[in-house]
């Protein structure tokens, strides 16, 4: 069985763009694959985070994994600071990283084009802890919503590297970036990326939303005044994210499909069919996150996720300070 890796930061509360770019797809991948599902919580801390809110983040974070599906006697759900063995293959990852590779991470470089303050070497080192996270468990699949993309290409040139450099250590991943929904834009400002940062809380949707305030926010989405319901993200980006989010929540219904039954109607019924798609998902997703909450399930599935993905990442971290020389042979 092919092994499928991924991991979501716990800085804020996880949000749509999460859920339809990435966890959902954890989810269904977990028929098909050996999936690996952590929390990065040394990703995080790269920016600046409270600490109260921080657990508080960590544990909804578990929680809605398990909410949304994540079956742990299915797949391995753990803590990223459980596994000891990715700090340290990622201090190993970055000796091997280039500055001019680290450079070139669009993530990286709009925080510095946007002159933010006081940014940490652990925020531009994260591609390399990223790289460690997957190489540790030789993930076949990586899937990511569009963004994080450039940091798993970036993986597989350090795989390529160390293979070439030292023999066979590592699989050599390859991104899974779905077609429709990679990229959930701000209701507020569709040009945006719709994140955990995003300064309004009107354009994004958290997934632990009051149900009034989640639809409130769709019906109060920016469009446009072209009054058709067209797929097109240049000339109608409003209305395109809409159409990625109620396609997405609909098993990847064809945008044609959506155009059509739309057709002649106004932006209003169309706005509250996404409502109702949104409200639907979210009402089960919350309904099953307060039953995890108050049960002893997280504890259980962290515990257990962490000593099976210990057992494989140990393993793997001395496979490799071993072909590095950095080991004694006695
Ligand atoms: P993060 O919240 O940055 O840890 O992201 C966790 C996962 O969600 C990554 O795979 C991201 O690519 C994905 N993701 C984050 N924001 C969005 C968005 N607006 N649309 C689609 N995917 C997203
Ligand atoms: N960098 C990812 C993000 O911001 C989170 C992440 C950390 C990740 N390590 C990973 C995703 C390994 C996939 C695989 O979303």
């Amino acid at each position: 069985m092919k092994r499928m890796l991924s991991g979501i930061k716990p800085t804020g509360q996880l949000h749509l763009g999460n859920y339809i770019g990435a966890l959902s797809h954890f989810v269904e991948y977990q028929d098909e694959y050996d999936v690996y599902a952590f929390i990065a919580n040394l990703h995080c801390i790269t920016v600046p985070q409270d600490p109260e809110e921080l657990q508080r983040n960590l544990r909804d974070c578990v929680a809605l994994y398990l909410a949304c599906g994540l079956d742990p006697e299915r797949s391995t759900i753990f803590l990223q600071t459980d596994v000891r063995a990715h700090a340290q293959l990622g201090y190993i990852m970055c000796c091997h990283t280039y500055l001019g590779e680290l450079n070139r991470m669009t993530q990286f470089k709009d925080k510095m084009a946007k002159g933010e303050k006081n940014l940490s070497g652990g925020l531009y080192t994260y591609p390399s802890l990223m790289a460690a996270d997957i190489l540790l468990y030789d993930a076949d699949y990586v899937p990511v919503g569009e963004d994080q993309k450039q940091h798993v290409e970036l993986t597989r040139d350090l795989a390529e590297r160390m293979n070439n450099r030292y023999g066979k250590l590592f699989t050599v991943p390859e991104p899974l970036v779905p077609k429709v929904g990679a990229r959930i834009m701000s209701l507020s400002d569709p040009t945006k990326k719709m994140s955990k940062s995003d300064n309004s809380d009107k354009g994004c949707i958290y997934l632990l939303d009051d149900l009034k305030k989640a639809r409130k926010k769709v019906m109060s989405a920016v469009t446009d005044n072209e009054a058709r319901v067209h797929f097109d993200p240049e000339l109608q980006p409003g209305i395109s994210n809409l159409m990625q989010i109620l396609s997405s929540l609909s098993s990847n219904r064809p945008m044609g499909d959506i155009e059509a039954e739309f057709e002649g109607r106004g932006y209003g019924d169309f706005k509250r069919a996404v409502a109702d798609k949104v409200c639907e998902r979210l009402d089960m997703i919350q309904t099953r996150y307060r039953e995890i909450v108050e049960g002893d399930m997280i504890r259980k599935a962290l515990t257990s996720g962490a000593e099976k993905a210990s057992k494989i990442a140990d393993a793997k971290l001395d496979e490799v300070q071993k072909a590095v020389g950095m080991e004694i042979k006695y």
